[in-house]
């Protein structure tokens, strides 16, 4: 039976403003997305035959995206089959990291390879959009912006691979309830304002580079922050310890730090290891688009982020 073993990375978002909520339900975002080392192992395998989706992991996972990822890529290229997934999660639930969203990216990139029936890239990407908001960018890695729904990217420059802490504090904030609370606090004249503040963000993260002077922010820290005030408590220690910026990450819970260097990202997480705890300390480094690219050409032989930006590129989103 064929099987693969791939790395699925988490995310951080270096930045998040919510704009207004849209016709379709969805909010309009700008969102700077960054890759990070933290990683869930993802073992794929398939055998010919009627179509059976079976997921081992330590962790029930309700309504499990990879299963609704691999269901749409034996839809999409014709076929039946079974597929086994042995899902090793590293990457806390809910908490804001990308996980499900990255375990079902890993598995449109990976499968169709193991069954031997390439998709084409622009069809990867309708699957990704279908499954979830930020899936698309699991496509691409790296550093990228995004507008929409999070799902039309531009890519950024790529970032040193600087060190950073997630603090994972073990609580699950559900989106859909942040994006409510959020939309409450949503008025009409923000949205310029907003633009501006995001173009600033966008300037010190792609050009001005050093992390310690971006000016950058997360629309969700105020509410969430009212609901959990134990984050904001995380955010102040990492902050005292050194970290420049200290962010939530997408609607919570993690929150983030970026250090000047290794040493102090280590003395750090030594001092908040002994306060929290254990399990909530994750030492990583961020992965740009050169890492995330290499790590797909070794796991799977496939070139990832060029198709994508490409199919971006030629009007798919101009209709
Ligand atoms: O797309 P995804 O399933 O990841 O989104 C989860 C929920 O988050 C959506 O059902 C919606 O309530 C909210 N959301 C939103 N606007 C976005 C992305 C997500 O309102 N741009």
């Amino acid at each position: 039976m064929p099987s693969v073993r791939v790395r699925a990375l988490a995310k951080i978002n270096l930045d998040l403003r919510v704009l207004n909520k849209r016709p379709d339900g969805y909010h309009e975002l700008r969102t700077i997305f960054q890759t990070v080392s933290l990683a869930d192992q993802l073992e794929i395998s398939y055998r010919r035959g009627p179509t059976r989706i079976e997921v081992k992991s330590d962790f029930n996972i309700p309504g499990n995206l990879i299963v609704k990822a691999a269901d749409s890529v034996l839809q999409t290229a014709g076929v039946t089959g079974r597929v086994g997934f042995v899902l090793t999660k590293n990457i806390p639930l809910g908490g804001g990291l990308g996980g499900g969203s990255s375990d079902a990216a890993a598995v449109l990139l990976a499968l169709p390879r193991l069954i031997r029936r390439p998709l084409p890239f622009g069809k990867l990407l309708e699957l990704a959009e279908s499954l979830g908001s930020d899936i698309t960018f699991f496509l691409l890695g790296g550093t990228a912006a995004a507008i929409g729904r999070g799902t039309e990217l531009f890519p950024l420059p790529d970032l040193p691979s600087w060190n950073a802490l997630l603090v994972t504090g073990g609580l699950h904030v559900s989106t859909p309830d942040a994006y409510r609370a959020l939309g409450r606090q949503l008025t009409t004249s923000a949205p310029v304002n907003m633009m501006n503040d995001f173009q600033s963000a966008l300037w010190s993260v792609g050009v001005a580079r050093a992390a310690g002077d971006w000016e950058v922010r997360n629309d969700f820290e105020t509410v969430v922050f009212a609901q959990y005030p134990q984050l904001k408590l995380i955010k102040g220690k990492l902050l005292r310890l050194g970290a420049r910026p200290a962010l939530m990450t997408g609607s919570g819970s993690t929150i983030y730090g970026i250090f000047p260097s290794k040493s102090a990202r280590d003395r750090a997480a030594v001092q908040l290891r002994r306060e929290l705890p254990s399990g909530q300390v994750h030492a990583v480094t961020l992965v740009s688009r050169k890492r995330y690219r290499a790590l797909w050409r070794g796991q799977m032989g496939i070139s990832v982020g060029d198709e994508l930006w490409q199919s971006q590129r030629l009007g798919r989103y101009a209709k």
